[in-house]
Order: structure tokens, then C-alpha cells, then sequence
């Protein structure tokens, strides 16, 4: 990018009316972009944190990240939420160091200052000898909350800027997918323990995009489709029967997705073998609470993208994804198995073991992706070629507004697509490049900014 002259429109250019979704390479690779990305969207927009189970207790708290800036989300002591910006009012060390904990007080490390749980500042250390003027002592010294926190469902999201939709307008018909998950316990779901952290030396919208990405699953996970075929025939140890989708390349299996306004996208297929999911010995269960449309829809495999940072992916087992984007080629990821509270310990299990097989940092999927998409970063240092082609797969099935599908749920999505699972779309990949035009472009307008 020449210095002074961004224009949005020459990287996203959306013209899917006619059949072609233009994506400039450079919004990967360009450092002055990923800049911009960060203030403009990650800072300027809703963002998700975490999920209140992640807050039992009074004075709970866990750290992360709303794009560069550290915060702590905190229960106080009377049980309300805070998210806090993670930075010592007086020289401005992070006050909370780990990733969780249950902390009455934050105490700096630094010189002392400490902090309750709501992030109020109670002690200076050796206020009462400091001669500290009266302006000092006029001034807050709690921790700074940031301007916007909201929850749906258990999931919190809070956004560094005021000027943001009321989050069930952001969410919207994405609300039906995040149904989809939380119903599947009478009380809710609940992060299990032994939280995953790694990263990948790419750029953080190749993980948006894989998550609603079918095209790749035979090229580049045949080695898992291949054990559970071998499994299947009695040829391998492991008792385990995970997702098998070597049965997908089969005309007869449904798939689609919806994308949204605000940038959210889910795939869904129809499952041929729902005996494989997690959730299916407690189906009747679930039927009986949220009718058969919906335990239906809970069987099928769904991805869930909710732009710009987490995803809900439910294939193998149940998987919470949230995305920290480092720099244009560096990506940290936070990876947790999701399931109903109080679900029965057998079947618990079993929910775990189907995570490890496919999810799990060390499992048969995730590593392969994660190498594909720094093949792909590696391959954007050919800086002679700027057009991808890859959003095109699937335009012609693509319908604007419900399909009967979105109408069995009751939603109103921003384009619908269904079909044969051979179609393996490209189009959800939109919903995030339209978002991200629309952020980029209100940032200009707002302020004119160039840099
Ligand atoms: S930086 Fe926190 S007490 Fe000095
Ligand atoms: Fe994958």
C-alpha cells in the first residue's frame, strides 16, 4: 500500500450479482493493512471475550485480548460482570498476569497499587506519606472499563467503541446457531478443562475462512478420513466411531450455509451417520425440550463463524475457537471442548475422545489446516500475484435472503445456499470480506483516515 492512499475498495471488490468476489492479497500480507484491521475492526466493533461459565464464582476473572489491548473480565464480589482494561493506572503494568484465576485483589507488581475485582482502585500503596498534590488525589484511579460489554446466551462480547449495534442486532440470525449449541444442556454448556494454545505463522482471516471451508476437507484431511474408514473395517485398535466423511462425497448428503449481516457465516451438512455425534445418546432429552426441528438441526454438522474472532465448530465433537491475530502472518488461537453441563460421564468421555481424535491441537485435523494455511502465507510472498480465486466456488446456488431451509429455523439469513455437499461452497467466505469493507469504509468516512 502506498502510504496516504488506502482505498477499501481496490482489496474487496463485491460484485457476487455478477459472479465475480474479487480479494486482494495484499489484505493478508500488508502490515500497514493488518494495522488498520486491528483499529478499525478488532477496536471498533463487538468482539467476543468468553463465556460466563468461565465465571462461577465471585472475583473469577480470565484475561484476553480485544485486538492489541489486554483486558480482564472479572465477576466482583457481587456478582456482576466487568470487563477491565488489563493496565495499572499509575505506569501502566498489566495488573492480572495469568489467563484465569479468582482474585479478590489485582495487586501491581510494579509499585503496589491494588484493585478489586470490580476495578476500583482501594490502596496507593503509601498514599498517606506521598505530599501527592491535590489534582492527584482528585482523579480516578480504578481500573478503565471499556465502553461496551453484553452477553447472549453465556457468550460475552464487548466492543472498545460506543458506537456499536445493541449485540442481538449484531448477532441476529446467527442468534439460532448459538441456540443450537447452548440448548444442548438443559443448563447450558460449559468449557471443559484443558484449554489449547498455539499459533500459526499466517494471517488470521485464513482461520475465518477454513471454518466454513467444505472444498478442502478430502484434500487436505484424507489421513483422518482414512482412519476412520480403517477403524470402520476393523482394521485399526481404537474403538472410536468419529464424523466420518468419507460418506459425504455421496450425492444424497445435503449441505449449505447462511451468511449475515455483520460479517457471521455458518456451514451446515446433513449428517449420514448421526450415531457419530456426541449428542446423540441424550437426543430424546434434547427433543423433548427444544421440539424435533431443532434436535434435528443439533445433529447436523455445523460451523459457526461469528466475525471477527470466534468460532463454534461442531463436526467431530464441539469446539470453541477464538482467534487473536498477532501481526499479518502470526495467528494465536484458544482452543476448548464445549459440552452440556451435567452430561453423563460415559458420554463425556466419548465427547472427548472425538475431540482429541479431530480437534485438538495435537489431533488428525487441526495441525494439517493450520500447515495449509501457512502454506498459503508462504505462498503470498509472490508478490507479483494479487487476485485469489478463491470465492467463487457454489455463486450460482446462492439465493439472497431465506431458503427453506433458514424458513425450518425460523431465521432470516443475508443469503442462503444449499445443495449437493459436492458444491463445497465458497460464498460464506463473503459475509466476513463484506464486513470487513464496511468497517474499513466507515473508518475512512468518520475520519478520514489513510494510515
Ligand atoms: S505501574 Fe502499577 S503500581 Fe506502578
Ligand atoms: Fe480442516
Amino acid at each position: 500500500m502506498k502510504a496516504g492512499q488506502f482505498d477499501p475498495s481496490q482489496y474487496v471488490q463485491d460484485h457476487a450479482s455478477e459472479g465475480e468476489f474479487l480479494v486482494h492479497r495484499d489484505v493478508f500480507r500488508d502490515p500497514e493493512i493488518f494495522d488498520l484491521e486491528m483499529k478499525n475492526i478488532f477496536e471498533s466493533s463487538w468482539v467476543f471475550l468468553g463465556l460466563t461459565s468461565q465465571l462461577k464464582k465471585t472475583n473469577d476473572f480470565f484475561t484476553t485480548w480485544i485486538g492489541r489491548q489486554p483486558v480482564i473480565v472479572s465477576r466482583d464480589a457481587s456478582g456482576k460482570i466487568h470487563c477491565l482494561l488489563n493496565t495499572c493506572r499509575h505506569r501502566g503494568a498489566i495488573v492480572a498476569h495469568t489467563r484465569q484465576g479468582n482474585e479478590r485483589h489485582h495487586i501491581c507488581q510494579y509499585h503496589g497499587w491494588a484493585y478489586d475485582s470490580a476495578g476500583k482502585c482501594v490502596s496507593v500503596k503509601d498514599e498517606a506519606d506521598a505530599l501527592y498534590a491535590e489534582g492527584f488525589s482528585a482523579e480516578s484511579h480504578d481500573l478503565v472499563a471499556v465502553p461496551r460489554l453484553a452477553e447472549y446466551r453465556g457468550l460475552l462480547f464487548a466492543s472498545l467503541v460506543d458506537d456499536v449495534v445493541p449485540i442481538e442486532e449484531h448477532l441476529g440470525g446467527a442468534k439460532a446457531f448459538i441456540d443450537l449449541v447452548v440448548d444442548q444442556g438443559r443448563d447450558g454448556v460449559e468449557l471443559l478443562p484443558g484449554t489449547g494454545t498455539y499459533t500459526f505463522r499466517a494471517n488470521w482471516k485464513l482461520q475465518i475462512e477454513n471454518c466454513v471451508d467444505g472444498y478442502h476437507l478430502t484434500s487436505t484431511h484424507p489421513s483422518f478420513m482414512k482412519i476412520v474408514e480403517r477403524r470402520k473395517l476393523g482394521e485399526s485398535r481404537t474403538p472410536l466411531r468419529n464424523i466420518d466423511f468419507n460418506l459425504y462425497g455421496s450425492l444424497s448428503v445435503v449441505s449449505g450455509g447462511f451468511t449475515f449481516p455483520y460479517g457471521h457465516a455458518v456451514l451446515w451438512s446433513g449428517n449420514p451417520a448421526p450415531e457419530t455425534r456426541p449428542i446423540f445418546p441424550a437426543i430424546e432429552e434434547v427433543r423433548s425440550r427444544v421440539g424435533d426441528v431443532r434436535a434435528r438441526w443439533m445433529l447436523k454438522a455445523r460451523n459457526l463463524t461469528l466475525f471477527p474472532n470466534v468460532q463454534f465448530a461442531e463436526s467431530a465433537s464441539l469446539q470453541m475457537r477464538v482467534i487473536r491475530p498477532i501481526a499479518p502472518d502470526l495467528t494465536e488461537m484458544t482452543i476448548h471442548c464445549i459440552a452440556p453441563v451435567g452430561e453423563a460421564p460415559a458420554v463425556r468421555a466419548n465427547r472427548i475422545r472425538l475431540y482429541e481424535d479431530f480437534f485438538n491441537s495435537t489431533g488428525l485435523a487441526t495441525p494439517d489446516d493450520s500447515q495449509t494455511y501457512e502454506d498459503c502465507q508462504t505462498g503470498f510472498r509472490a508478490l507479483s500475484v494479487n487476485r485469489m480465486q478463491g470465492y467463487h466456488r457454489g455463486m450460482k446456488s446462492v439465493q439472497s435472503g431465506a431458503d427453506e431451509y433458514a424458513r425450518e429455523l425460523g431465521i432470516e439469513p443475508a443469503t442462503s445456499q444449499n445443495g449437493p455437499f459436492a458444491i463445497q461452497d465458497e460464498t460464506l467466505f463473503h459475509a466476513c470480506y463484506r464486513e470487513w469493507l464496511r468497517l474499513m469504509n466507515k473508518a475512512q468516512q468518520a475520519d478520514g483516515d489513510t494510515r
